[in-house]
């Protein structure tokens, strides 16, 4: 092997030496996003009086299954109080399965799925922020006794998303990983789905809810500790979600819920300038490595409890019962056979989808104090009408 000659060991060094810095850089930015959001979160809960005012309340587009509103109805009315959520994130037939909610909160979406999965599944809720793990806990043995199990099914870890394996999730050991609100507020979301895909078992299904921007947020937003704690900062452009969730391994995301979500603060929305956001609920499976991938028929046996006579696959693809799907391997596939000329993958614009379903705002203004409708968090609402453009 050829010696180094000078020149080049002192560029070398300084290649090394200069992204050594650019990691430390990218370290000590998501170390201060995170305990940005920690405190925020956290600190919020120490009064209900902030809670509220920090409420998301994005208006569901897809109204919740008859189980899982039933389930709403028994969850603790503190632990509701505390919600943070901006969409539904209850995928069907859940009964038996190992669920694990990523940046769980107060733990409402993980005590609804902990009566969904039933006393033989079991959820766990992961988050970083002490002061709502330990707010969640508190609630395990009220809805064990309310579901009416021996034992809870439940637990609250706290760690971060970014390294579920420090936090002992093991991999391929979870049926469903869902999230609600939470990427948004994560600066590097690749690692966060790296380690959904690495968790998940074969087959497995990754379903959440986040917030979008309908253009890709400029850098120099990213600096703003207000817009990073709101989600604002973090947001992904709703495009750039496709490509790593393929390069990870899944399958292309489905779109299942959309809503646009208004800002009303006017320091935000000076800042953002112009910027749309809407919330959109995703999923995509960890494909099995043997998937069948061509001539495959498939026949909804209207088995799904809620979902006897028609099962929604997302936004635009249902099952009706009895009725054979033939050639359908675009559920199994990365589906970009069929859909690779759809121009820029618009039905999987979240923006579109809510122009379609003419949702409703609930706002998502965590700063402003407004009046709640329709037994909405009082975080503020509103409705409006806006049409989005593919490209958009
Ligand atoms: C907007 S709240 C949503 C909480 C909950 N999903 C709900 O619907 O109420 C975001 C949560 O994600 C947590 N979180 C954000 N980034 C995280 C990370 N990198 N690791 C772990 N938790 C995180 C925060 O602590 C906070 O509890």
């Amino acid at each position: 092997m050829s010696q180094l000659t000078h020149e080049q060991r002192e560029e070398l060094e300084t290649i090394v030496h200069s992204s050594g810095t650019e990691l430390n850089a990218v370290n000590d930015m998501a170390s201060q996003v995170h305990k940005n959001v920690q405190e925020y979160y956290g600190s919020r809960l120490e009064t209900s009086e902030d809670l509220q005012t920090s409420a998301s309340c994005t208006m569901p587009a897809r109204p919740m299954s008859k189980s899982a509103l039933d389930a709403l109805k028994l969850v603790h009315p503190e632990v509701s109080k505390r919600y943070f959520g901006c969409g539904i994130v209850v995928p069907e037939k859940l009964t038996g399965c190992k669920v694990l909610d990523l940046g769980s909160g107060s733990g409402r979406d993980c005590y609804i799925l902990s009566r969904l999965v039933g006393k033989s599944g079991r959820v766990i809720g992961i988050d970083m922020t002490e002061e709502l793990i330990s707010a969640s806990r508190k609630y395990i043995k009220y809805h064990q006794e309310a579901f009416g199990y021996e034992e809870p099914n439940t637990t609250f870890v706290q760690g971060y998303l970014e390294r579920l394996g420090e936090a002992g999730i093991q991999s391929d050991s979870l049926d469903v990983v869902v999230s609600n609100c939470v990427m948004c507020l994560c600066p590097d979301k690749k690692a966060v789905m790296k380690e959904a895909y690495r968790v998940l078992k074969e087959g497995g299904e990754f379903y959440f809810s986040d917030m979008y921007a309908d253009k890709v947020v400029p850098e120099h937003l990213k600096e703003d500790p207000v817009l990073w704690r709101e989600g604002m900062s973090g947001a992904l452009y709703w495009r750039d979600l496709i490509a790593p969730v393929q390069d990870i391994g899944f399958s292309t995301p489905r779109l299942l819920a959309a809503s646009h979500i208004a800002v009303h603060n006017a320091e935000l929305l000076r800042k953002t300038d112009g910027i749309r956001y809407a919330s959109g609920t995703y999923r995509f499976f960890k494909l099995p490595k043997s998937s069948v991938t061509v001539g495959a028929e498939v026949t909804y046996k209207g088995t799904v409890p809620d979902h006897s006579d028609q099962l929604d696959f997302d936004a635009s693809h249902s099952f009706q019962r009895d009725v054979p799907l033939p050639d359908s391997e675009f559920l199994f596939t990365s589906q970009a056979t069929s859909q690779d000329h759809a121009p820029q993958y618009c039905h999987l614009n979240p923006f579109l989808l809510a122009d379609k379903l003419g949702s409703s705002i609930r706002q998502c203004s965590k700063t402003e104090k407004k009046a709640g409708c329709d037994g909405a968090p009082p975080g503020g609402c509103e409705a409006t009408n806006s049409t989005s453009s593919c490209g958009k």
